[in-house]
């Protein structure tokens, strides 16, 4: 009996796909070229598989901002928010965000699972409350409930009427109870229906708490997320997001117009034992976050993009798992065929990424490209050529054996 005898289920799977070409967990960016282009193997790739949703990674502006931090205030803070790590970028940063989303208060973490890990677990008492989240949610909120020592219960995806029922059933004696659902889900791309959650959860006097990571400057008129496009904002009572994503930094944040989130401060791990983001990071982050409240237009670019990318998939007869959104994934028969699909790819100089069971919705296998307003016309002739070619030379590209599971999402969407 060994230590390591847990890994060799995992190692045997990782083996398994270097040998047969090249090993999703493992490419390097070996030089960025811009927000859509880098070198991998030695060949330039057309990047679709980042989350560069806004093309802010090389903002004059954002990068200017981070190398002024970065002379003034150093590399780092060298503490958590809860000690010597709150610089007046923190806090400027934190107040942006509130105005910005319309919330009266926000606290600013290191990354968006420290974010989501720390509301859950912070807010939690495990003796008295309940979690309930939806059945997709990502890792860091299972982790945040797991943290948090609460009983966890799921209900199904993007599915109102099972958080009632599962509500409705409760033990009287409950008494906080916090619902977790997402935005955007990042593996499918399908929405949730925010609204009917907002109704669900406060009929039985719920929290709401909404990771809009993925949705954050993309959905919404003005970019405020899934929320703000069904009408929603007003009834959520957390909303996280990350700085990883349209943002183009690394980071979180938890806002609220509940003034208690203010102890969060005091009563969250995540936000009091990891050391805050350097000063570059915020900097960027603020820019960033001007930049797309300035440029609406960014977004009607990644829209136009997205639209374009789906109407071209399912012209070419693939399966695609929700109707269009900045993450388009194509849902293949197996793994197998996905690995190959992804090679072919990559070989053709696209990078996209690849989503296998057990780490997916519905044990899918998955090719899940992620779109940026910086995707050029020619990026996306490119990209809709190398999916032609695919599916030319895989001949179960273009057959699912998930039918059931693509009209179940996409009725929900
Ligand atoms: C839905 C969701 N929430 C939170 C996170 C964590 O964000 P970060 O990578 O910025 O820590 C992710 C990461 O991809 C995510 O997909």
């Amino acid at each position: 009996m060994s230590l390591f005898d847990k890994f060799e289920k995992n190692a045997a799977l990782y083996n398994q796909l270097s040998e047969a070409g090249q090993n999703p967990f493992t490419v390097v960016m070996e030089k960025v070229l811009g927000p859509t282009r880098a070198i991998i193997k030695g060949r330039e790739t057309v990047l679709a598989g980042t989350h560069n949703y806004l093309g802010q990674t090389f903002e004059p502006n954002a990068i200017a901002a981070a190398k002024e931090a970065l002379d003034k205030e150093g590399t780092g803070t060298t503490g958590s928010r809860f000690a010597n790590g709150t610089f007046s970028g923190h806090k400027m940063l934190e107040r942006d965000l509130a105005d910005y989303l319309g919330m009266t208060h926000c606290v600013v973490f290191s990354t968006g699972y420290t974010a989501n890990l720390g509301a859950i677990a912070g807010l939690i008492n495990p003796a008295d409350d309940v979690v309930l989240i939806d059945a997709d949610c990502h890792a860091c909120i299972y982790d945040g409930c797991a943290l948090s020592g609460a009983e966890t219960i799921r209900f199904r995806h993007n599915d109102p009427e099972s958080l009632d029922k599962r509500l409705a059933r409760l033990d009287p004696k409950v008494k906080g109870k916090l619902v977790c659902i997402e935005g955007m889900y990042s593996m499918f791309g399908d929405i949730a229906p925010v609204q009917e959650f907002v109704e669900v959860a406060h009929r039985h006097g719920a929290y709401l708490l909404v990771d809009e990571a993925h949705s954050f400057g993309v959905y919404g008129e003005t970019g405020k997320g899934v929320s703000e496009a069904e009408g929603a904002m007003r009834g959520i009572d957390f909303y996280t997001g990350t700085f990883s994503k349209a943002l183009a930094a690394i980071g979180g944040f938890v806002a609220s117009n509940h003034p208690e989130l203010e102890y969060l401060r005091f009563s969250s791990r995540p936000y009091q034992f990891t050391a805050s983001p350097s000063p570059a990071t915020i900097a960027s982050a603020s820019a960033a976050l001007a930049n797309i409240k300035a440029h609406p237009e960014l977004r009607d670019k990644l829209w136009a993009n997205a639209r374009r990318l789906h109407a071209a998939f399912t012209q070419l007869g693939l399966n695609i798992a929700a109707p269009p959104a900045p993450v388009i994934s194509v849902l293949l028969p197996n793994r197998e065929l996905a690995f190959a699909a992804w090679n072919f790819l990559l070989e053709n100089g696209v990078y996209v990424n690849m989503a296998i069971p057990p780490g997916t919705p519905g044990k899918e296998s998955l090719l899940r490209l992620a779109v940026s307003s910086a995707h050029t016309n020619e990026d996306i002739d490119r990209l809709v050529a190398a999916y032609t070619a695919m599916a030319d030379a895989f001949e179960g590209a273009r057959v699912t054996a998930s039918a059931e599971r693509v009209a179940s999402i996409q009725s929900k969407s």
